[in-house]
């Protein structure tokens, strides 16, 4: 399973890429505001900063909600680096985007999706990545892996080339439990990363062996 990070905050960006495990970056408008970046070429430029930090995919979210809009926007962002995914909303104007993109070989996310009908559509629109909101699903009570698995058969029955990417993975067990159902990809924030790290019998344990050689080491 590829793993992603989802912030548009630089320094958590190279983090993740310094543990070696990153595969790719996605935002969306949400998360460049909260990084205070506004204004188109401050945007762009911040697309090309984390472009030039990580070695993979880099989801770039269109604001256009028209057809002619997300296709000016899509190919401006997609003309910024061949790293650039340009990442279009589950609605049917979003539709027609994904089909103009995947027809012209530029890399897609469909995002916004939360249910497998809109996975199903985004797939035969020819999308790169789907992205299921895991997190938010549970948040309104309905179970968000369940949906995974469910666009896992879907995609299996036919063959589909679109990769399922878990998006509003919230924390290490949405991980644990995404890769279970045979996600391509998951897209989380770097604390839930990080958090895979964690045992109580790995430090408990590393605290032994180090104490134990220090001991040895004085005699
Ligand atoms: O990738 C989508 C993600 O940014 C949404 O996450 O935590 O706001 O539901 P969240």
């Amino acid at each position: 399973m590829k793993f992603f990070i989802d912030t548009a905050n630089l320094n958590d960006i190279r983090e993740a890429q310094d543990l070696g495990v990153l595969d790719g970056v996605t935002t969306n408008p949400s998360l460049m505001a909260k990084e205070g970046i506004s204004g188109k070429d401050n945007v762009l430029r911040h697309y090309k900063a984390i472009c030039d930090i990580v070695d993979g995919d880099v989801s770039a979210e269109v604001i256009a909600t028209d057809f002619e809009g997300m296709v000016r926007e899509g190919e401006e962002l997609a003309d910024l680096d061949d790293k650039i995914v340009v990442k279009i909303p589950m609605i049917k104007e979003g539709i027609k985007a994904l089909k103009y993109f995947s027809e012209r070989g530029i890399k897609t996310n469909c995002t916004l999706v939360f249910s497998a009908g809109q996975a199903l559509l985004a797939a035969k629109a020819g999308a790169t990545y789907v992205s299921p909101f895991v997190g938010r699903l549970d948040d309104i009570s309905f179970d968000g892996i369940e949906l995974i698995e469910q666009i896992r058969l879907i995609y299996d029955n036919y063959d589909f080339d679109t990769q399922i990417l878990a998006a509003s993975v919230r924390h290490s067990m949405h991980i644990i439990k995404c890769a279970e159902a045979g996600s391509d990809v998951m897209t989380g924030p770097l604390s839930a990363i990080l958090a895979l790290l964690k045992h109580p019998l790995t430090d408990s344990g590393l605290a032994t062996f180090l104490a134990d050689h220090a001991k040895s080491a004085n005699k």
